[in-house]
C-alpha cells in the first residue's frame, strides 16, 4: 500500500499536448477513478504512473519515492488492462505464477503467492484450466489476480470490465469493489462510465482534455459540480440544461428568468455578473417536477418511460437539441400527450455563466 502525488504532470507526444498540469494526490488505500469522455488523457495518465509513458515534465511520487525515471517493475505497481492478455497456453495457475517467476522468486513462495490470490479472488478450483475454459468474469479475475499476486503498492485498471456485457460488469464492479473493502489496497481505476465511477469511487477525477475539471467524493461531484461539463457528465438522465437571463443579483440571491420556467428566485451569488447576463440553468430529471392546470402549460409529454421502479418524462419543445426530463418514482400520474407546467426545486438549481463555471450558492442558504 502506498499513496501516490502527482504534480505539475504533463505528457506531450511530439508536439501534441496530452496532459496538461495535472496535480493530484491519491491517498493511501484509497479507491480513485479517472473518468472522462474518449480521449481525454485517462490512460495516458495511468500509464504515466505505470511507467509504460515516459513523463515529459513535473513530479511523480509514490510513498516518499519519486519514481520520474523508475522503470514499471521496479514501482510497485500492477496493472489490469481490458483486454486480459492472459497467455493461452498456460494455465490460470501458471498464468498467475508466470511474473513471480520471472522475477526469480524462490519456488514456494510462488506458490504461496498464488494460492493466496486465488483464495482471494475464489479461483481455486479454476486453477487448472486454460483461459479458453473460462467465462469472460473468470477470465478478468485472473488477469486482477495476475496483477496482485506480486503484491504492488498500488493496482491500476485500465476499463477492465468494458468487454463484458451489461450484467456481468455489474457483478465485477461489485466484487472490485468489496476486493477493495478487504485488501484496502491503494486502486486507481479508469472509465469512461460514469456509473461505474459513482459506485466504486472514494474519489472522483473528471477528466477533460488532459486537465483535471473537478475532484471529489461522488456525492459532492453529483450535488456540487463546478462546472456544467461536470454537471453534465455525471448523473443519469443527464441534467436538464436550458437558458436564463440574469435580472439582478448580489452576494444573497439573484432572480433570472428562463424561457418555459418564468422568473426565478435563486440562491445563488450572483454579484460577479452583470445584469442582463446569459446564464445557463441546470436541473436534474429528478428535481424537474411537474404541474398540471397553472396557467402556463407549455410543456406537453410527448414520451413516458416505465422501468419498473422509476418513470421518466420526456417534454417538448426541445430546448436546444435536447426533451427537458422528469424523473420520479413509479407509478406516476403523467401520461403521454398532457401538457405541463415545469415547477423545479429551487435549492436544487444550478446556474452557469458564459465560461460554464457553476456560480456559487450565497452564503448562508446552503442547502441542508
Ligand atoms: N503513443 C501515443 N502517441 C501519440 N498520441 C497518443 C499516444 N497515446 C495516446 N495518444 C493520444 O492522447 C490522447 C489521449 O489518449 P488516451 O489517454 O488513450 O485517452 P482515453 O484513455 O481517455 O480515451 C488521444 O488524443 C490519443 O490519440
Ligand atoms: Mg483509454
Amino acid at each position: 500500500m502506498a499513496s501516490v502525488t502527482l504534480e505539475k504532470l504533463n505528457k506531450t507526444f511530439g508536439h501534441e499536448h496530452i496532459i496538461k498540469d495535472v496535480d493530484l494526490k491519491v491517498g493511501n488505500g484509497e479507491f480513485v477513478v479517472f473518468v472522462g469522455p474518449s480521449g481525454c488523457g485517462k490512460s495516458t495518465l495511468l500509464r504515466l504512473i505505470a511507467g509504460l509513458e515516459s513523463i515529459s515534465d513535473g513530479e511523480l511520487r509514490i510513498a516518499d519515492d519519486v519514481v520520474n525515471d523508475l522503470p514499471p517493475r521496479e514501482r510497485g505497481v500492477g496493472m489490469v488492462f481490458q483486454s486480459y492478455a492472459l497467455y493461452p497456453h498456460m494455465t490460470v495457475y501458471e498464468n498467475m505464477a508466470f511474473g513471480l517467476k520471472l522475477a526469480k522468486m524462490a519456488k514456494q513462495t510462488v506458490d504461496e503467492r498464488v494460492m493466496a490470490t486465488a483464495r482471494i479472488l475464489q479461483l481455486e478450483d479454476l486453477l487448472h484450466r486454460k483461459p479458453k475454459e473460462l467465462s469472460g468474469g473468470q477470465r478478468q479475475r485472473v488477469a486482477m489476480g495476475r496483477a496482485m499476486a506480486r503484491e504492488p503498492r498500488i493496482l491500476l485498471f485500465d476499463e477492465p470490465l468494458s468487454n463484458l456485457d451489461a450484467s456481468l460488469r455489474v457483478q465485477m464492479r461489485n466484487e472490485i469493489a468489496r476486493l477493495h473493502h478487504r485488501l484496502g489496497s491503494t486502486m486507481i481505476y479508469v472509465t469512461h462510465d460514469q456509473v461505474e465511477a459513482m459506485t466504486l469511487a472514494d474519489k472522483i477525477v473528471v477528466l477533460r482534455d488532459g486537465r483535471i475539471e473537478q475532484v471529489g467524493s461522488p456525492q459532492t461531484l453529483y450535488q456540487q459540480p463546478l462546472t456544467k461539463f461536470v454537471a453534465g457528465f455525471i448523473g443519469s438522465p443527464t441534467m436538464n440544461f436550458m437558458p436564463a437571463e440574469l435580472l439582478g443579483g448580489n452576494e444573497e440571491g439573484c432572480r433570472v428568468r428562463a424561457p418555459g420556467l418564468g422568473e426565478l428566485s435563486l440562491p445563488q451569488d450572483a454579484s460577479g455578473q452583470p445584469a442582463g447576463a446569459e446564464l445557463s440553468l441546470g436541473v436534474r430529471p429528478e428535481h424537474l417536477r411537474l404541474a398540471e392546470a397553472d396557467g402556463d402549460n407549455r410543456f406537453e409529454i410527448v414520451n413516458v418511460e416505465y422501468l419498473g421502479n422509476e418513470v421518466y418524462v420526456y417534454l417538448e419543445p426541445r430546448v436546444g437539441d435536447t426533451l427537458l426530463i422528469h424523473r420520479s418514482e413509479a407509478p406516476s400520474r403523467w401520461e403521454l400527450g398532457q401538457r405541463v407546467a415545469l415547477v423545479p426545486e429551487l435549492e436544487h438549481v444550478h446556474l452557469f455563466d458564459a465560461e460554464e463555471r457553476a456560480l456559487e450558492i450565497a452564503s448562508g442558504r446552503r442547502a441542508a
